[in-house]
């Protein structure tokens, strides 16, 4: 999918103020973004600015993180991803099909148990039940839910209530997967184990993901490169690459490298947020 709105006009000034470092550590092979952004406004009728020219590439097996403060247009720049808005200015290009949307609300239907709400993308996409059934059990196995198919929402953790969520945009074999604050609302213990599941899941595959979140410490534990945006209209004021190798254990959190890295993070997240 590629979306194009008009280009901007030659004279216009860059953005200013954008800390620019490598994409990709040196040494790793170029391949094609699975996602890219070049040049992305959004100004919503009533006039509201959401996003300013903002350029952004994802490579295959990169999970890159965004923050910023509220309003600034992380959600925006997600739905511009995934094709559900098109940009009034720049263009994207992103995949046709194979999109994984996670949000912050798992979004699971109470009636169905964890094992029907897993397989029911694959429902509505009408394949064969015995498909269905078979990525739907792959997809728990992968994300610790093995022996809790029968339970229904109402008698999961909040945890598991997104490990379901989770399973169920797997089942879409994902080339990208968009991430919208998904465990805002999970206590912190809760929330440091999905972090090193994710981590798991991702390390065993080539989606490219964009993860949005509020937590500096989350981005830099999951992230290879961190994108700090300023207050709305949101511009990239900052790109972080993030050294650590994979795969990361949860000790990380506890190194100076790593407290030295958020504490960057987050001066340059309070020097936009006016
Ligand atoms: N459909 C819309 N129409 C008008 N304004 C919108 C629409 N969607 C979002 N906005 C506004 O755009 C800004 C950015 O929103 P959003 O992307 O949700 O921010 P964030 O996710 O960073 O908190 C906000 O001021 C929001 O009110
Ligand atoms: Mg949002």
């Amino acid at each position: 999918m590629t979306m194009q709105a008009h280009e901007r006009s030659p004279g216009e000034p860059p953005a200013t103020g954008q800390v620019t470092i490598p994409r990709q550590p040196t040494g790793w092979p170029a391949e094609p973004p699975v996602l890219s952004f070049h040049d992305v406004d959004m100004v919503f009728r009533g006039g509201v600015h959401a996003v300013d020219q903002v350029s952004l590439d994802v490579a295959p097996g990169e999970l890159v993180s965004i923050v910023g403060p509220s309003g600034c247009g992380k959600s925006t720049l997600l739905r511009i991803a995934s094709g559900l808005q098109a940009p009034t200015h720049g263009s994207v290009t992103a995949p046709d099909d194979h999109i994984a949307y996670v949000f912050q609300d798992p979004t699971l239907l109470p009636w169905r148990n964890v094992l029907d709400n897993v397989a029911l993308c694959s429902q509505l996409r009408r394949e064969p039940k015995s498909e269905r059934l078979r990525k739907a059990q792959a997809a728990i196995d992968m994300v610790g839910l093995t022996g809790f198919e029968k339970r229904y929402p109402n008698q999961l953790s909040g945890g598991m209530r997104m490990r379901t969520s989770l399973a169920r945009a797997l089942t879409l074999d994902p080339r990208l997967f968009l991430f919208d604050e998904p465990f805002g609302a999970i206590d912190e213990i809760t929330r440091e184990r999905l972090n090193g599941e994710l981590l798991r899941i991702f390390s065993g595959s080539r989606f490219a993901g964009l993860f949005v979140t509020h937590s500096i410490a989350e981005a830099v534990f999951l992230s290879s490169r961190v994108v700090v945006m300023s207050a709305r209209p949101g511009r990239i004021i900052g790109e972080f690459a993030v050294p650590f190798p994979y795969p990361r254990t949860p000790r990380l959190r506890a190194e100076a490298e790593f407290a030295a890295l958020t504490g960057q993070i987050g001066e340059c997240l309070r020097g936009g947020a006016e």
